[in-house]
């Protein structure tokens, strides 16, 4: 009897939606890369009976993005539709395989939010509380507690937001708060009652629920611990508390059935985006979500980082749970930790970190992104750091220095000596073996998402490939090749071709890592696409393989690193520094560049967080190796002076800032260069349409030190 053909299988996997008010972050990315190994992975055993989606979408409601739209004059639509327009180029240019990105402010999303929201409704779990909430009556909205501050009602410090106060700890109601204040009009906020709908997360059902999921999934150790944490142990009493979930108007977000005015609470909404994203992908091929769901061997995996368990850990699982049919619970959440910088947290203002966009522009290769990443990436919630000398290190010696290089020292000897023809008897020497042995081994890590101990099994292989080379000497053999015997010429002829089986077994097992260097070693080796069901299938005896053309250059550390952290730098300042002229809010557009833009308002509490002194410039330098920067030292009244860096070469000649006056910001957190520490920032005026840089000076009469307000 033939065995039986195995079910086929249909899997669902997704990354955390990003917030629809910015640009992919360095923290996006690798988020992507991540989870677009483990997909390319899964799909390299796939048969053409299976089914993979791998969906994204922009995070699109909620009062943030609701406000940012109205600062900027703009409609959160078209906010949200500029933000969406440049998602393509990061998510192709890292080479991120989604089968489709979609939108949660979209006619999918609306819909199945309002079918889960009346299942739960139906099922008993939803029910309207009247509660009490501060309104800010110039603005004429409630007010989330991150729009709310005044003093601690504990220690009295003042400026506290409404949740716990920064300076004591205390966590508190907002409605405690002292003398409290809106950010957004700093009018004094009323208190005003509103109806709201609670999700019963408190039901027993629901405690029983996620124990039994909890227990009867492989969720990373460090995520069931936290969960065991917020459910509290057996026999303990149920620690969960019921969940807001609805809004007043003025809101972004979807309406709720039957409640004129109430709206989806945006973390409600956003988890049911991805099933609006895999609705509309399986719409393009007429199928209908409910089928897709309804098959009971469905496989649904999140991708998420540390910071937002909780939602895709109760909440999330809760919900389908409970809205039943045709709805599955997660299999797996799949977290991650962070990524930080030479061992600092990514700090958008601060400037550390990479920008992504940044990186393409400058012509970096994605995969050697992808191939640090991957060697630094685990199964467990741990942060990640990005070193730049690591970066090169691992890139340069590893992967083009051991992998790389096992095709280019080997195509010299098959062209020049065997018209680029394999031997026969190859495949069976012990090296090609021992790499063909470690196939399920390698994959095996794959499935486990332990890519860093894969790529050092791929590494380890490559080192015993090399080794195996060094030992063989075969251009001791080449040296005299028209002098050997056929003993001694197939003895050269199977080493130089075990080498490229062994090369194209690493290339298979680098594969989910490296998409478009693979594919272009496939063409080398004139061989179909590889995959884990067909590792296998050797090169045939006799195979003829395409002449070899260069595969990847290596990372120059001066024309690509550095050259990256400079033009990062120099972004970040100009972000921060240029006070361009502001764009009337109703000019702005869909193509407008945000930083163009007039920024959103922001309140005096913002404002004062900046310390901008009066500075004398004691002496400026050209900095060699840099055409944009000066060195400058500046005095800002204190002990020692300080050096800044700052990108205005091509406006001033040393000589005619010294002994002038300037404003600098004095807290700026120092940042390491290539040349040297920069301790703080100058102000200076430029726009996109004049050229120029305008340093800014102060009246005269100013003194060194003044502070600014
Ligand atoms: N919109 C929510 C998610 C909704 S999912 C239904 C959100 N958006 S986010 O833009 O703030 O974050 C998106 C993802 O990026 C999250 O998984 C988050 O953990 C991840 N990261 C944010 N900063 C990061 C790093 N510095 N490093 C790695 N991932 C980071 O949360
Ligand atoms: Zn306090």
């Amino acid at each position: 009897m033939p065995p039986a053909t195995p079910r086929p299988r249909r899997i669902f996997i997704s990354t955390a939606l990003p917030y629809a008010n910015g640009a992919f972050h360095i923290g996006h990315i690798m988020e992507y890369i991540q989870a677009d190994i483990w997909v390319r992975h899964v799909r390299l055993q796939l048969t053409a009976a299976d089914q993979l989606y791998f969906v994204g979408a922009d995070d699109t409601h909620g009062a943030p993005i609701m406000l940012k739209a109205e600062a900027e004059g703009v409609t959160p639509q078209a906010l949200v539709a500029r933000i969406a327009a440049t998602r393509p180029k990061c998510l192709n240019g890292f080479l991120i395989s989604f089968d489709h990105w979609h939108s949660t402010d979209s006619p999918e999303n609306a819909e199945l939010s309002c079918d889960i929201y009346r299942k739960l409704k139906a099922r008993g779990l939803i029910y309207p509380k009247t509660i009490e909430q501060f309104y800010d009556p110039v603005k004429g909205m409630f007010l989330p507690d991150r729009y709310i501050k005044g003093e601690c009602p504990k220690c009295g410090a003042k400026d506290q937001y409404g949740d716990a106060c920064e300076h004591c700890s205390t966590v508190y109601n907002a409605t405690e708060l002292v003398n409290p204040y809106s950010t957004l009009s700093g009018a004094t906020p009323v208190l005003k009652t509103s109806e709201h709908f609670f999700f019963k997360l408190s039901d027993p059902q629901c405690l029983a629920f996620l124990r039994e999921w909890t227990q009867h999934h492989r969720l990373q150790s460090e995520v069931s611990n936290k969960i065991r944490e917020w459910l509290g142990g057996d026999g303990e009493e149920n620690k969960l508390v019921d969940w807001d979930i609805s809004r007043d108007a003025p809101y972004f977000g979807i309406e709720i059935p039957d409640a004129p005015g109430k709206y989806f609470y945006v973390w409600l909404d956003a988890p049911i985006g991805y099933l609006a994203s895999l609705k509309a992908r399986l719409q393009q091929e007429n199928q209908a979500l409910e089928d897709f769901l309804r098959d009971p061997g469905i496989e649904q995996y999140h991708f998420i980082g540390k910071d937002i368990i909780y939602f895709h850990t109760l909440f999330w699982p809760a919900m389908l749970k409970f809205a039943g049919a045709p709805y599955h619970v997660p299999d797996n959440v799949f977290v991650h930790g962070f990524i930080t910088f030479s061992g600092e947290k990514m700090s958008k203002s601060r400037g550390t970190g990479i920008s992504p966009e940044l990186y393409l522009d400058l012509g970096l290769n994605p995969e050697w992104l992808r191939y640090y990443l991957a060697a630094k990436l685990n199964d467990h919630v741990e942060d990640l750091d990005f070193n730049p000398d690591d970066f090169i290190a691992r890139v340069n010696s590893d992967l083009i220095g051991k992998y790389v290089n096992i095709a280019s020292r080997t195509a010299t000897f098959i062209k020049k000596y065997f018209n680029n023809r394999l031997g026969k008897n190859f495949t069976a020497l012990p090296i090609a073996q021992e790499t063909l042995q470690q196939a399920s081994a390698i994959a095996s890590l794959y499935d486990k998402r332990q890519f860093s101990a894969a790529v050092r099994q791929i590494m380890e292989l490559a080192d015993k490939m090399n080794a195996y080379w060094d030992q063989q000497a075969p251009w001791t053999l080449a040296k005299r090749f028209d002098a050997l015997n056929d003993v001694e010429r197939a003895a050269l002829h199977d080493t130089c071709s075990a080498a490229l089986e062994v090369f194209r077994l690493l290339t298979l097992y680098l594969k989910p890592i490296l998409p478009k260097l693979a594919d272009e070693a496939e063409q080398f080796l004139n061989i179909a696409p590889l995959n884990w069901r067909e590792a296998a299938a050797t090169l045939p005896a006799g195979h003829t393989i395409n002449d070899y053309t260069h595969l990847m250059t290596r990372i120059d550390p001066k024309l690509h690193v550095d050259r990256l952290l400079e033009a990062q730098a120099q972004k970040v300042a100009a972000a921060v520094v240029t006070a361009s002229a502001p764009t009337p809010a109703t000019k702005s557009s869909a193509t407008a560049p945000a930083t163009t833009q007039t920024s959103s308002t922001i309140t005096i509490d913002d404002f004062m967080k900046v310390d901008l002194r009066v500075a004398k410039i004691l002496h400026a330098e050209t900095v060699e190796g840099s055409d944009k920067l000066l060195k400058l030292t500046l005095d800002l009244g204190e002990e020692k002076p300080r050096t800044v860096f700052a990108g205005i070469r091509s406006a001033y000649k040393p000589e005619q800032l010294i002994g002038r006056f300037t404003v600098a910001v004095a807290n700026l957190a120092p940042r390491k260069m290539k040349f040297g520490v920069s301790e703080g920032m100058v102000l200076a005026a430029s726009s996109a349409e004049t050229p120029g840089i305008y340093l800014l000076q102060p009246d005269s009469g100013a003194q060194v030190g003044m502070k600014i307000k």
